[in-house]
């Protein structure tokens, strides 16, 4: 865990910031990111990859919060949006069409018309039908847009969860390999629209580097029979995200690897390296907040029911996933126990049979690794208000994302219909 918190006077401290001052003044649960962390991976990548030229697309699915993209953009990087929501904020968090690129597997018409509208930089596309949709919006609206063919390079994928590995034949994403030369191809020839980039997606938390290598491989090879065909448009290269985090005791992504595989390449290839990493440059600046409600003993077990739960953190209900778990407090006295949330249903569960502190009602923990898929997969299950987002930097905090109130639960709901006749 490469997660700055330091204890000082027995308090867990993010960025010079106490976090059990944190608790009483923004109140719990709480998603606390820290900027400096942000900064620093977003640094390392760069710095991995100064040898090329490159394009960092923040892939805003890992946190879209408008206090994290704007943090993100003043570092200099780009967004990846996946939906006409996440462009929205990406605009209202001002990035600049040139620095945003649309991808996704399912973009509805009304979607890729916003996109082609707003004129981004790279509308991504995963098959020759919505290709053909882009070029009839792009004319209609009288403009061009700008293409890039995600393919599925169709490789072995080793990641830690089978629900985040999306490079393998059958995969729902991308254009599968065989058809991927011939809907790039058709990408150059339609109206309205100009093929500048290909790339692939092969998954998440990718645990081994060598899938990355051979899909690589593939673009490169797709790269030089487009251009042995007359396709001089292409400017980019995209490999997606995918960068390892650690969330306990493993070793962290192994960047100078992953140079060795993705700069010899795009040297050789001679197109402007995209990444879209997500996970990596916000998953370690988080951290959740929450206090111990109770604690009780049930079946021979102790349980931590904490005020944050799966509608907070689907992450270890929905992936079985790992968070570590720190007392606010640290103390020298452990136990195993299981951290449950408060929602109506045994699958709400932080952490179970977890060898942790020894912590009791009252008390507040920190789940750790937090900041990637935490905040933008949370619900309103239970009609729970969502969680408030703060940032910390250098003993400072600021909120980036109020608590939802119960006005907000309701605000679209009515309880006087409006009926009307079917046209
Ligand atoms: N690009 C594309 C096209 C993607 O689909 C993704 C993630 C990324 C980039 C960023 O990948 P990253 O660098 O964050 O690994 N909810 C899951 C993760 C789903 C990832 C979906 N796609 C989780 O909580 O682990």
């Amino acid at each position: 865990m490469r997660t700055p918190l330091l204890a000082v006077d027995g308090v867990l401290h993010l960025d010079g910031v106490s976090l059990e001052a944190l608790a009483s003044a923004a109140d719990t649960p709480a998603y606390v990111y820290s900027a400096s962390t942000i900064s620093t991976r977003y640094r390392e990548l760069t710095e991995t990859l100064a040898a090329v030229p490159h394009h960092v697309h923040y892939a805003c699915k890992a946190n879209a919060s408008l206090g994290i993209l704007a943090a993100l953009r003043a570092l200099g990087a780009g967004v990846d949006v996946v939906s006409g929501g996440e462009l929205y904020r990406a605009q209202q968090a001002g990035f600049a069409p040139a620095g945003i690129i649309f991808g996704g597997v399912g973009k509805s018409r009304r979607e890729l018309e916003a996109a082609v509208a707003a004129q981004v930089n790279i509308i991504t596309v995963e098959s020759e039908a919505e290709l053909r949709e882009i070029s009839a919006i792009a004319s209609a609206q009288g403009t061009r847009a700008r293409i890039g063919v995600r393919v599925n390079p169709e490789v072995a994928v080793d990641s830690v969860h089978a629900y985040i590995k999306t490079g393998q034949k059958g995969d729902k994403f991308g254009v599968p390999w065989d058809e991927a030369e011939r809907v790039a191809h058709l990408a150059h020839t339609l109206p309205a629209v100009t093929l500048v980039a290909v790339g692939m997606h092969i998954g998440s938390q990718l645990t081994n580097l060598a899938p990355l290598a051979d899909g690589l491989q593939r673009l490169e090879s797709l790269v030089g029979r487009l251009r042995a065909a007359g396709v001089t448009t292409l400017e980019f290269l995209d490999i997606g995200g995918g960068l390892y985090v650690p969330y306990n005791d493993e070793p962290a992504a192994d960047l100078a690897g992953y140079a060795a595989i993705v700069v010899p390449a795009l040297q050789r290839i001679g197109l402007t390296l995209i990444v879209e990493p997500g996970r990596f440059l916000v998953a370690e600046a988080g951290v959740l907040l929450t206090r111990v409600l109770y604690r009780k003993r049930t079946g021979g077990r102790d349980v931590l029911v904490t005020d944050a739960g799966m509608s907070d953190l689907l992450r270890p209900s929905h992936y079985d996933a790992y968070h570590r778990i720190l007392a606010v407090r640290p103390r020298a006295n452990q136990a195993t126990l299981d951290v449950v949330g408060p929602i109506c249903e045994s699958g709400d569960f932080l952490a179970l049979d977890r060898a942790m502190e020894d912590v009791g009602a009252g008390e507040l923990l920190v789940l750790c690794t937090t900041g990637a898929y935490g905040s933008c997969m949370a619900s309103n299950y239970n009609s729970r208000t969502r969680a408030c987002e703060v940032m910390v930097r250098e003993g400072q905090w600021t909120v980036i994302t109020e608590r939802e109130t119960y006005a907000d639960l309701v605000r679209r709901e009515t309880v006087t219909p409006q009926w009307r006749t079917q046209a």
